[in-house]
């Protein structure tokens, strides 16, 4: 399978065109913001999560890329669909059967329409006006229960047409019949997809904004139509953000338009650039979280970590996309198991999308045993839509709990990300559940049981993941941390003030460059969003030398929704501003509004004041906000600012 060539980016970012970048680009003044009138915090009191497309719970199904890259097919496409079928995979839930790049012959001139490649696609030679169809291809996927997908770019060109130069399927004709991307067509294509085509998800990437560089070799070679980037994937301060999001917007009006029934999904291919993993949610149904996934352990660390600790950001209708499963190749293949086990087990713990990407016509059925463990795949779509949280974090082994249905149950994920056995030990607390009583632990992959009160030890194998599901006594009986519910979460407005690097994400030899490249560095923005059980720079929560092992960690000129659906009555919290946080002077004030309407709210405080209780009525309030205000808005840092075990209770038995 052909991979980027090494040095392949480095050739679309000329010093000097960087200079010029650097001169014609806006520096978005407030990353990922949504402004709502003057006063972004100003509570609503309506739900401002993305409601739009058909992602309820993470979508599930098949891809063509890492199976065949460019080299894709019809007979490829379908004999993937007829596996799903026949082996029972697509009943569990693996419906989406996708077209990644290669489809495209060329952009007719005469009326814009795009042209399908009918030589690697026949059923699409449908002939008359239109030229080519893909109807008789998406009523077959439809027949057969199954959903259609395709791919496109969000610019002018595609990223085959910057990375795989040697394809066959590139595609042909003049500059302008190459410009097969949304840019400058955006409705005509959504309508050519959605009414006319009859697909039902589109992937839209975004190298058509990234590595067209004016005057670049790429472009005088291959006579393409140079666009100054709006990404540069290597610096975020010279990425313009609002043009980027505007332009995944106007997709998803033309969507809405096109699908007035909601029955579509928009992905987000914009590989974690662009500060994406904050307002992708806003926008699309999933967003891309890294780049590419290549079949080798370190690779899948590095995407995994790029989505796990963004659990705030996610929920029903929205996730975070660390891209499509490698499993079936190298590292991932019939011969790694635990590896290929552990690949799912993660992506099911996360909420990610299932999109398996191997030629399933030739694997072995030890594969298909892992992607059709159908007690993950209950996980993973779980209708709570709560992300799993990294309850224990080391880079050696992590501890992952993730709330399922009403909360009464949990998944908890062991993972071991080193090379040599990992010694896991399991705290009751992990789980939020109570020391002293039975908690029953259901092992998801051997299917055995065991029990045990306040801890439990566990030796991981080299790359192991061992997922139980858990039940026992929780530690608020009737109520629940806001930690355990990220699915019902929205932070509308997250207060990092520019956009910054996210240190923590697992750094591999670059698969494309390797160590002919400067390094491998911090690359995704959203560094210092909210962070469930953690701080906004992944610290343990503290006020005042006291540790909270519940709580959401955020940033001073914050607003967070919450949404009451189980009907709590009270909203509890110990409030201050965190030992971590870096800007030691500035005084904050919490806030707790119900529909709209300020319920409770903090005194001021500064750093090294004890934690104040804050406690709201919240009886018959539908929508909660929390907001964190800070004076001397803009002028320093923000202030980290810490929801210490904030809760919701019902009126009887408030206390802790
Ligand atoms: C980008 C995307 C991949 C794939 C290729 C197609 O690299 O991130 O997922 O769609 O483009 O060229």
């Amino acid at each position: 399978m052909p991979h980027r060539r090494s040095g392949s980016r480095e050739l679309v970012r000329p010093a000097l065109i960087r200079a010029l970048m650097a001169a014609a680009l806006a520096v978005p003044a407030v990353p990922g913001i949504v402004l709502a009138g003057t006063d972004p915090l100003a509570a609503t009191g309506r739900w401002e999560g993305n409601t739009s497309g058909g992602a309820r719970t993470p979508p599930m199904g098949w891809n063509s890329w890492n199976a065949f890259r460019t080299e894709v097919d019809e007979a490829k496409v379908m004999g993937a669909a007829g596996v799903l079928v026949d082996s029972g995979l697509a009943k569990l839930g693996y419906n989406h059967i996708n077209i990644d790049d290669g489809w495209w012959l060329k952009r007719r001139q005469s009326d814009a329409r795009l042209q399908i490649r009918t030589n690697i696609f026949p059923s699409a030679a449908t002939g008359g006006a239109a030229g080519s169809s893909f109807k008789p291809f998406t009523d077959k996927l439809h027949a057969m229960g199954l959903k259609a997908g395709l791919y496109t770019d969000i610019g002018r060109n595609a990223c085959s047409q910057a990375y795989d130069l040697h394809s066959p399927n590139l595609p042909q004709g003049t500059t302008a019949e190459r410009e097969v991307g949304l840019e400058g067509h955006v409705e005509q294509d959504i309508n050519l997809y959605f009414k006319e085509w009859g697909f039902d998800y589109i992937k839209i990437d975004a190298c058509g904004l990234a590595d067209f560089v004016p005057g670049s070799k790429l472009v005088k070679d291959q006579q393409y139509r140079g666009l100054a980037p709006l990404i540069d994937r290597s610096a975020i301060n010279r990425t313009d953000i609002n043009a980027v999001r505007g332009r995944y917007e106007a997709v998803s009006a033309a969507l809405k338009a096109a699908r007035p029934d909601n029955d579509y999904v928009l992905s987000i291919c914009a590989w974690g650039m662009a500060n994406v993993r904050t307002w992708g949610k806003d926008v699309g149904n999933l967003w891309r979280t890294s780049s590419d996934i290549t079949p080798s352990w370190t690779s899948m660390l590095h995407n995994f970590d790029s989505a796990a600790k963004r659990a705030l950001y996610a929920g029903p209708g929205h996730w975070n996309d660390p891209d499509i499963l490698h499993i079936g190749h190298e590292d991932f293949d019939a011969n790694h198991l635990v590896e290929a086990r552990s690949h799912f087990s993660l992506w099911a713990m996360i909420n990610a999308p299932l999109l398996v990407s191997y030629d399933l016509r030739n694997g072995p059925a030890s594969l298909l045993g892992v992607l059709g463990n159908a007690e993950l795949i209950r996980v993973n779509q779980d209708r709570s839509g709560h992300q799993g949280v990294v309850t224990y974090d080391s880079s050696d082994a992590q501890i992952i709990v993730k709330t399922l249905g009403d909360g009464r149950r949990k998944a908890v994920a062991l993972f071991n990300r080193g090379a040599t056995p990992a010694p896991v030990i399991l705290l009751a607390r992990h789980l939020k559940l109570s020391d002293g009583a039975p908690i029953v632990l259901k092992d998801l992959w051997s299917k055995k049981t065991l029990t045990f009160t306040d801890e439990q030890a566990f030796t991981l194998a080299p790359h192991e993941t061992l997922v139980f599901e858990a039940t026992g006594k929780r530690q608020l009986e009737n109520g629940v941390y806001l930690s355990e519910i990220p699915g019902s979460i929205n932070v509308v407005v997250d207060g990092t003030r520019q956009a910054e690097l996210d240190p923590t994400i697992h750094r591999m030899i670059d698969p494309w460059s390797g160590t002919r490249s400067s390094g491998s560095r911090p690359q995704y923005a959203g560094w210092g969003g909210a962070q469930a059980d953690a701080t906004p720079f992944g610290q343990t929560l503290q006020i005042a030398g006291q540790a909270f092992d519940s709580g959401l960690g955020v940033l001073s000129n914050s607003r967070i929704q919450v949404r009451n659906d189980a009907g709590h009555a009270v909203l509890m919290a110990s409030v201050g501003v965190d030992d971590s946080s870096a800007n030691v002077s500035d005084a904050i004030k919490f806030y707790v509004y119900g529909d709209g309407k300020l319920l409770s709210e903090s005194p001021a405080v500064t750093l090294g004041g004890k934690a104040n209780q804050v406690t709201a009525n919240i009886k018959g309030r539908k929508l909660i906000e929390l907001v964190v205000r800070d004076a001397r808005s803009g002028t320093t840092r923000p202030v980290v600012a810490t929801w210490g075990d904030v809760r919701l209770m019902p009126g009887s038995s408030a206390s802790h």
